[in-house]
């Protein structure tokens, strides 16, 4: 008798078609992404005002990842794609340091939630979650691990220029445009992990969803921290997310959002590191779907999160000393 085999992602079919793998991205929608979830992750927030602890990972045997465990896509595209994640990995912990000083005039705890402590010389005196080694610090030597053991050769990131600190208007004003450019990065890093997740199966599948989780994680404490400081920008957000993937559509049209674009979009950038072009038509259709049914989930999500509950989640004494929330109203944006 048939006996499917089953994964993190549900049937394993080792040549899908495009109904299948979706099959496979709606599972996994349906199990990262959750209310439960997404809540569990917001709630953890004042947790890690206290006492920053990145995420446990489970143990994972790397001898175990095997070319086997990529399904539905040419080993050489997928290990080119692992080098497109590892290059923006490795730009994504350099752009901490820029969140954390967006973040220090408005709220110190998510500014050392996100970037430690730092002093007026620039050491840093206490490291936070993504500068602790371990969550984002720990993504660029996972996908160096699996394209190694894929392919047997050594491989390092390339270094990349990352968007320093820049103020600009005033303190508010600056960090809503930088969330929402940080906001479209972990959703973005959401969407390609999940895919891959789609593809993949074992070892390598157990590897991306720990990745997965961790941007799930980041994800949800950015988009819950930025409702509760931008209650007015949730319209502008899911705006500038869906102009986002526009830019990736095969036929791009130029909206009067991309050309006020004052940044090269965070898909775009993310397309051409992952070495787009020689993706497949099916491919760029299934991220395209997963990009889409992501946001529709988190979008769902997002609407039910009252302000009293974002408070209890977000709100610390030191951010009521140099704040007063009544006071702003996000002026027009600039993307
Ligand atoms: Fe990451
Ligand atoms: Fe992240």
């Amino acid at each position: 008798m048939y006996q499917p085999v089953i994964d993190l992602a549900g049937e394993v079919c080792f040549r899908p078609n495009f109904w299948q793998t979706k099959t496979r991205i709606n599972y996994l929608i349906d199990e990262y992404l959750s209310t439960y979830e997404l809540c569990d992750r917001l709630e953890d927030l004042p947790r890690q005002f206290q006492d920053p602890q990145p995420r446990k990972w489970s143990t994972i045997n790397w001898q175990d990842i095997n070319p086997e465990q990529v399904i539905g896509i040419e080993l050489d595209i997928f290990l080119s794609i692992i080098r497109g994640a590892l290059d923006i990995e490795a730009h994504i912990r350099g752009y901490t340091q820029t969140s954390r000083q967006y973040l220090e005039p408005i709220h110190p705890n998510m500014a050392k939630f996100v970037g430690g402590k730092v002093l007026e010389n620039g050491n840093i005196i206490e490291l936070g979650l993504y500068a602790s080694q371990k969550e984002d610090h720990q993504h660029t030597p996972a996908l160096i691990k699996i394209y190694q053991q894929l392919s047997q050769q050594k491989i390092l990131p390339q270094k990349r220029e990352v968007q320093i600190y820049q103020a600009q208007k005033n303190p508010y004003q600056d960090l809503y445009q930088h969330g929402l450019q940080r906001v479209a990065t972990e959703y973005s890093a959401v969407c390609l992990y999940l895919w891959l997740m789609s593809h993949t199966t074992g070892t390598i599948q157990q590897v991306l969803s720990e990745l997965l989780q961790d941007e799930v994680n980041h994800l949800t404490k950015f988009w819950g921290m930025g409702m509760w400081l931008y209650p007015d920008g949730a319209e502008q957000l899911i705006k500038y997310l869906l102009s986002q993937i526009n830019t990736i559509l095969p036929v791009s049209y130029e909206s009067d959002l991309q050309t006020k674009s004052n940044l090269k979009s965070t898909f775009q950038r993310m397309m051409s590191v992952l070495n787009w072009q020689s993706g497949s038509i099916l491919s760029r259709g299934e991220l395209i779907y997963t990009f889409v049914w992501t946001l529709k989930k988190i979008w769902h999500w997002s609407s039910q999160l009252t302000p009293e509950y974002l408070q209890s989640c977000c709100a610390t004494p030191e951010f009521f000393e140099n704040n007063n929330l009544e006071s702003y109203q996000p002026e027009t944006i600039l993307f």
